[in-house]
């Protein structure tokens, strides 16, 4: 037994995720379900082949590892991991750790470290993708700190690196990490369906070609919101379709696939009662992105929106603003779902430790994420949109966010998730909001008593017959 660690499930990030391990200088044994994967893989490691053991059996597998073992499952999410922790666990010593890297939704994650007892197991949430996966994700951990102790220095070496500093970072007990993954990946939701709904505004409200789009998302690339995703969208925007010569986005059907964590997001943060409309409205968007039947008919019947605003009523510096307006607010509202989180769970949870761990190697990186770390260092408790920082950038840019929802208002363009972060802002701002209304309907036909502004709770109306 010579490998340091080993892993099991060599599908695309599995084995990025190997090839990224070998590659840091440690030796790995690798084993698959159907062992010609297995072979393949070894075969096309090319120089790491020399640090990777391939396995035809999980005995084989199991013994080829170092004492006491460190395993990673990178395995589809949901009962597999069940089934393949079930035929491990019987191989294994008390002490070896079983390292589920998938995306398991945190409840299996605390349902399985409850089972597991006193025998190691994390659950560590990956971002990044497949090249993510092979050069550098962020990695969010969660379970025993001890455990986490045994493979942090694998773990921080294989992650992408922020100005020198690891994005691997030990999240909590439990499911804390993939928890921590599944926030992510609700920003990420919206993330994506704020950048389609402006590139909406610029092909329907604009009349802008792909091209002129590319170039935009581009431009903005080398402003306030500069990251990835912006990135990626330029270019994808950029590409054209090999067959017909056409923009690739407009041989693409627009209808959203999902695998759920968004959802898990949205489920979750109805059951803490915190607020992330944003992030909602980017599930619902994709929700309805599927309906096309529905929605051809529908356009049929109401006709589709008028098009066309005139450049100098929305120029794209005020889309840009109105973005960056909507991101930081989608944003605020992840983190002060982590925070409600940390207190249901009792997880302490590090809010600017997991802005840390995002600004590199994940899918949202960004270099807002840096200076959201800072302000959460700064103070962890605040909502994200008060920081001072995000507080004058919201000042300054929330007006554009009010003309861009205006105007695709007038002109019958969806954009959901933008109007609901300008929602959220306004009612944030709300000193004297309308639910005084709601508790009064309350109690007008459930008598379920209402708090006075002058003192006291449980009082209840006069009201007229
Ligand atoms: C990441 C991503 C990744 C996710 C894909 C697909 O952080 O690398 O979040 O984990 O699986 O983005 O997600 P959907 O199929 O739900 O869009």
């Amino acid at each position: 037994s010579t490998a340091e660690i080993g892993l099991i499930g060599l599908g695309t990030m599995g084995a990025a995720l190997a090839l990224n391990i070998a590659d840091n200088g440690f030796d790995i044994a690798v084993w698959n379900r159907t062992s010609a994967k297995t072979d393949a893989f070894h075969e096309g490691a090319g120089d790491l082949a020399r640090r990777i053991t391939p396995t035809q059996t999980l005995e084989a597998f199991v013994a080829a590892i170092k004492s006491p073992r460190a395993i990673i499952l990178m395995v589809p999410a949901g009962q597999p991991v069940d089934d393949q922790i079930a035929a491990l666990r019987p191989l294994l010593d008390a002490d070896d750790l079983i390292i589920d890297a998938g995306n398991a939704n945190f409840h299996d994650t605390n349902r399985r470290s409850a089972e597991a007892g006193d025998l190691p197991f994390l659950g560590i949430g990956v971002s990044g993708g497949e090249e993510g996966a092979r050069f550098g994700p962020s990695i969010m951990g969660g379970g025993k700190r001890e455990s986490w102790d045994r493979v942090e220095h694998i773990l921080t070496a294989i992650a992408a690196k922020h100005k020198g500093i690891s994005c691997a970072t030990w999240m909590g007990e439990q499911g804390a990490g993939h928890f921590v993954k599944a926030v992510h990946n609700g920003i990420e939701y919206a993330d994506m369906q704020m950048i389609a709904e402006v590139y909406g505004i610029m092909r329907d409200g604009l009349a802008m070609t792909s091209d002129a789009i590319a170039e935009t998302f581009a431009n903005w690339d080398n402003g306030a919101l500069r990251s990835y995703l912006i990135e990626i969208s330029g270019k994808v925007a950029a590409t054209q379709d090999p067959a017909t010569g056409r923009p690739m986005l407009d041989v693409i059907v627009d209808a959203a696939g999902q695998k759920g964590t968004g959802r898990w997001t949205v489920i979750e943060a109805q059951h803490l009662a915190a607020p992330i409309p944003a992030i909602e409205a980017a599930v619902v968007a994709r929700n309805l992105s599927s309906q096309r039947e529905a929605r051809a008919a529908a356009e049929v019947l109401f006709g589709s929106a008028p098009h066309h605003i005139a450049h100098d009523v929305l120029p794209l510096s005020t889309i840009e603003d109105a973005l960056i307006a909507g991101k930081i607010l989608c944003y605020a509202q992840g983190f002060d779902m982590i925070a409600k989180a940390s207190d249901a769970f009792d997880w302490a949870l590090p809010l600017p430790a997991i802005a840390e761990v995002w600004r590199e190697g994940c899918i949202i990186r960004s270099a807002m994420l840096d200076d959201m770390a800072t302000a959460l260092r700064e103070n962890p408790e605040r909502n994200l949109m008060m920081a001072p920082r995000f507080a004058d950038t919201l000042k300054q840019t929330h007006g554009a966010l009010r003309q861009v929802v205006a105007q695709a208002a007038l002109h019958g363009l969806a954009l959901p998730a933008l109007s609901s972060g300008l929602a959220y802002f306004d009612a944030m701002r709300t000193g004297r909001g309308t639910a005084n209304m709601i508790q009064g309907q309350r109690d007008f036909f459930g008598a379920h008593g209402f708090a006075r502004i002058d003192g006291g709770s449980g009082h209840h109306g006069p009201w007229a017959a």
